[in-house]
């Protein structure tokens, strides 16, 4: 049944409501299984920043209502991903994982201004996490066979969607207020794409994957985490995301600039997926 916030923004799943009676061990894979380890951590972590956003836009109380029941339900993506993967792994223990997730990375959520220079550049920010979100979602849905798994990625991409649009609609308002131009935005857009190596995940694949003696290194688990992710994406995948991100930045692209630049983008991936191969192959 659909619970609806005050906002309008809906909870449209429950964790009870996957099909766990047809969970299939038999199609697990290993390095998928690594991966939503990871995620789980990393979504389950979005209390941190709905304390950081609804510090940064405290004047926008519609909003921070909205913002409430996003937290809520990213960090039951993590709480679905991590039930998912301890019925996969029964020697996965999801608080510990997640504990040792928050004890080493930390968002400051002491801000009271956006890390991006402007509210308009904190919800560029947000459409690049959901888009990219959203695209990993479908894609790991994808590639998996396992049914409750791709269940969950179901629901979870068409949450990721809503947030898009959720943060999308915002941005409109604030992009009124602030009058920032296309080529800052498009700035603001891939330096947040850029972000996508720094430690949030390396460290989640870290905390969820690695021997609780083993040292973190953002390189090796860098590329631990690519090396699984990047295979995972097709053509049409990618297209999709340099759409949502451009967009994103006040750029709707014709159809010729949208595959040329899908083409670069699906090259700059590949480069990166031999270079996080080999070194993988070489650390751990
Ligand atoms: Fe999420
Ligand atoms: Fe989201």
């Amino acid at each position: 049944m659909d619970k609806y916030s005050q906002s309008g923004l809906h909870q449209s799943w429950q964790i009870g409501d996957l099909p766990w009676q047809a969970f299939d061990a038999d199609k697990i894979s290993p390095d998928l299984l690594a991966i939503v380890k990871a995620a789980a951590l990393v979504e389950y972590n979005a209390e941190d920043y709905a304390t950081y956003l609804a510090n940064i836009f405290s004047q926008d109380e519609g909003f921070c209502e909205d913002i409430r029941q996003w937290a809520v339900e990213e960090k039951q993506h993590g709480e679905a991903l991590g039930a998912w993967a301890m019925r996969a792994d029964t020697a996965f223990d999801f608080a510990t994982a997640s504990a040792r997730y928050k004890a080493g990375y930390r968002i400051n959520i002491d801000a009271k201004t956006s890390i991006r220079g402007s509210e308009a550049g904190e919800l560029i920010a947000r459409c690049i996490v959901e888009t990219g979100t959203s695209s990993y979602y479908t894609v790991m849905g994808n590639a998996t066979e396992e049914p409750v798994l791709k269940a969950l990625c179901q629901r979870i991409t068409a949450d990721e969607l809503r947030h898009y649009k959720l943060f999308f609609g915002h941005l409109q308002t604030y992009i009124a207020r602030e009058k920032i131009g296309r080529l800052k935005r498009l700035a603001i857009g891939l330096g947040r794409v850029q972000e996508s190596e720094d430690d949030e995940l390396a460290f989640a694949y870290y905390a969820a994957n690695a021997p609780l003696d083993a040292v973190y290194d953002r390189a090796s688990y860098t590329s631990a985490y690519m090396a699984r992710a990047y295979p995972l994406y097709r053509a049409g995948n990618i297209e999709r995301v340099v759409a949502m991100v451009f967009r994103a930045c006040g750029i709707t692209l014709s159809t010729f600039w949208r595959k040329a630049i899908t083409a670069v983008a699906t090259l700059i991936m590949k480069i990166k997926l031999r270079r996080v191969q080999m070194h993988a192959a070489a650390t751990i």
